[in-house]
């Protein structure tokens, strides 16, 4: 069975999808680690991210024992791999990587992102799309943000999460979108445990149907 959950930044898509691929025993891929990693890259060997030929060649090399890399998590990471993902030879290079990945799991996988559920994994059994107002995933990020000791503004906060879910939404290719035919979860008002608990239930409910 592979599942497929997309959504924008601090959704609690990740933490989600990693809990359920605990609960079923099955291996998870977080996508947007690939896309940080070939951010990464590009800046680790001098280029500028807007340098398609680049990244494309930081894709087509992308190492996945450097996905655990530490320096891959916070926003800044996030924000630059906002700005590969919108070219579209990166996301043909990064492609097979996530279906050969979610193909040789025999028992199933759960992999996560912003275009699983419709490009990278289109037959996918089960397709959550994981929202929460612009406010809640904010206030996540700034809480974040001062457990690491760091000093930023909710504003800013706010402000940077609408710019890159923007820019996600409306690049011309896998923009961040519902598949047609995902099951959708808002966990505005969700701790961790309330949206795990709610996405069984959503899947119960789409298996016995
Ligand atoms: O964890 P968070 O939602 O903040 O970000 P992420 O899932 O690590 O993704 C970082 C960036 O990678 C996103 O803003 C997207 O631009 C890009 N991404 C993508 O385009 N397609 C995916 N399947 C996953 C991530």
């Amino acid at each position: 069975m592979v599942i497929a959950i997309d959504g924008p930044a601090a959704s609690g898509k990740g933490t989600v999808a990693k809990k359920l691929a605990e609960h079923l025993g099955v291996p998870y891929l977080d996508t947007g680690l690939l896309y940080r990693a070939v951010a990464r890259d590009v800046e680790a060997r001098g280029g500028e991210l807007e340098d398609a030929a680049a990244a494309v060649s930081a894709a087509q090399s992308i190492d996945a024992q450097s996905l655990g890399d530490p320096g891959l998590r916070g926003p800044l990471a996030g924000d630059k791999a906002s700005i590969i993902a919108k070219i579209p030879a990166v996301r043909a290079a990064l492609l097979d990587y996530q279906r050969n990945f979610a193909r040789s799991c025999g028992e199933g996988a759960v992999l996560d992102g912003r275009d699983i559920g419709t490009v990278v994994c289109p037959e996918a059994d089960i397709k959550i799309f994981v929202t929460a107002s612009d406010e809640a995933r904010a206030q996540r990020r700034y809480l974040e943000h001062q457990g690491r000791g760091e000093n930023v503004a909710y504003e800013v906060v706010l402000e940077d999460l609408r710019r890159r879910d923007a820019r996600d939404r409306d690049r011309s290719v896998a923009p961040l979108e519902a598949a047609r035919d995902a099951l959708h979860l808002d966990t505005t008002t969700l701790d961790a445990d309330a949206a795990f608990a709610a996405v069984l239930a959503l899947i119960a409910a789409q298996i016995t149907r």
